[in-house]
């Protein structure tokens, strides 16, 4: 999961600092991968499977945008211990309400950090048979290299820091920002 930024006290919630992506560098990209995803997926229905809470936007904006004949379900997830390090251990809060054997599958995500929450989820979606199952994430950071995480479709790789904003949180806050910025503390 995405550390918290800093052992802060709650009720700090940090500053909006510089912009890393605009409303329209999203906007343009989303639109890009929409086609990208739309020519791959000609002739097929696909089921796209968002991670609560951050991807909402991300997807709302997407599959808008593609012009295959799209479901929707979602997950959430919640990881066990401490809330700064990514334990790689993850609890599922709520399942999908669909099966997915047999269908060709979208998981789509805001971020990847440490990529150790999709590569759970990857291992439990495969487990239940899909068609196929490809990752599209609207953002990446370094750390996930080191996992080499299959992922098809990616929006920006981000330098790592901490970021907020179009669904992205510090403590609840900043996800309604129609752009990507740094935090500031
Ligand atoms: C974020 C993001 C991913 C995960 C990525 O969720 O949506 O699910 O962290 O981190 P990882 O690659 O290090 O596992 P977060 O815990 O912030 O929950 P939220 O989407 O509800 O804000």
């Amino acid at each position: 999961r995405r550390a918290r930024a800093g052992g802060r006290m709650s009720g700090d919630y940090g500053s909006i600092g510089r912009t890393l992506v605009s409303e329209e560098e999203l906007q343009a990209r989303i639109t890009e991968i929409a086609a990208e995803v739309s020519a791959d997926y000609e002739g097929r229905e696909l089921l796209v499977i968002g991670v609560l809470k951050g991807a909402i936007f991300f997807i709302a904006d997407l599959v808008r945008r593609i012009s295959v004949p799209c479901e929707l379900d979602f997950m959430a997830v919640s990881s066990y211990g401490s809330a700064t390090h990514s334990s790689g251990v993850v609890r599922i809060l709520k399942d999908l309400d669909i099966p997915i054997a047999g269908r060709h599958v979208l998981l789509v995500e805001d971020v990847i950090d440490s990529g150790l929450t999709l590569s759970y989820l990857l291992k439990n979606l495969a487990s239940r048979k899909p068609a196929s199952l490809e990752i599209c994430s609207l953002l990446t950071k370094p750390g996930h290299k080191r996992l080499k995480m299959p992922t098809r479709y990616i929006g920006f790789d981000l330098p790592d820091v901490f970021v907020i904003g179009y669904g992205l949180d510090h403590a609840e806050r900043y996800r309604e920002l129609p752009y990507i910025a740094e935090l500031e503390l």
